[in-house]
């Protein structure tokens, strides 16, 4: 991978476990790969602003993409359509998505720019690339011994393959502590995803 995405939801920011994670992986990705260039979205630390009424109103007129107001939401698909990979580190919140990646997703989605409509419902204009979503909960969100409802997985999976995104991969860090065989399933999971053409072998 050469231009990663990398969007950081946590309202905590890099004291996240999910963010730590991430630097750790990157940081080990460093000493055998000729560097990843990263471009950082803290949406909680930065957040983007609430949607006005004239950015409500230019993307359900669907107005030309040089409007002015939609200069956030150009900006921010730029991002997406510059990088090769897209990593989100989120937690969950209230079993969704926290308000302030919902927000990103609604600069990002929108008609005859990333998505457009066909006789068979909505399809992506992005190119697909590689997606890992890292899922923290206080509480496990998914599998046999979950005891909560999980819309963050499904929710996400949907929006982002509505704008062609779906080669996505969910790894969940659930609770706290975490075992040691959680993080190092973790970190695996990113080494991999950063570097695909790492031989397993070498894998942390
Ligand atoms: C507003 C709010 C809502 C939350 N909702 C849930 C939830 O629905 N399910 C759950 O398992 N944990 C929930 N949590 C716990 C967080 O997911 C957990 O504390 C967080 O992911 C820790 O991640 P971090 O170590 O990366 O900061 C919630 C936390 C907050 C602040």
């Amino acid at each position: 991978m050469n231009h990663l995405l990398f969007l950081e939801c946590s309202p905590v920011g890099s004291e996240s476990l999910g963010a730590q994670q991430v630097l750790a992986a990157l940081a080990d990705c460093e000493s055998f790969s000729h560097g990843i260039h990263v471009t950082t979205r803290s949406l909680a630390m930065e957040p983007l602003a609430a949607l006005s009424a004239q950015y409500a109103q230019a993307v359900t007129s669907s107005a030309p993409s040089d409007d002015p107001v939609l200069a956030r939401s150009e900006r921010l698909i730029g991002e997406l359509e510059a990088c090769d990979g897209l990593l989100i580190s989120t937690p969950m919140h209230n079993f969704a998505v926290p308000a302030t990646l919902k927000l990103w997703i609604d600069h990002v989605l929108r008609k005859e720019r990333s998505f457009t409509i066909t006789p068979e419902g909505k399809a992506g204009l992005l190119r697909d690339r590689p997606a890992l979503v890292l899922v923290r909960s206080g509480n496990p969100c998914v599998g046999e011994t979950a005891r909560q409802p999980d819309f963050l997985t499904p929710y996400l999976r949907h929006a982002l393959s509505v704008m062609g995104i779906h080669n996505v991969q969910f790894v969940y860090l659930p609770g706290f502590p975490l075992s040691a065989e959680i993080l190092a399933q973790t970190r695996h999971a990113l080494t991999a995803f950063l570097v695909p053409s790492r031989p397993t072998g070498d894998l942390p």
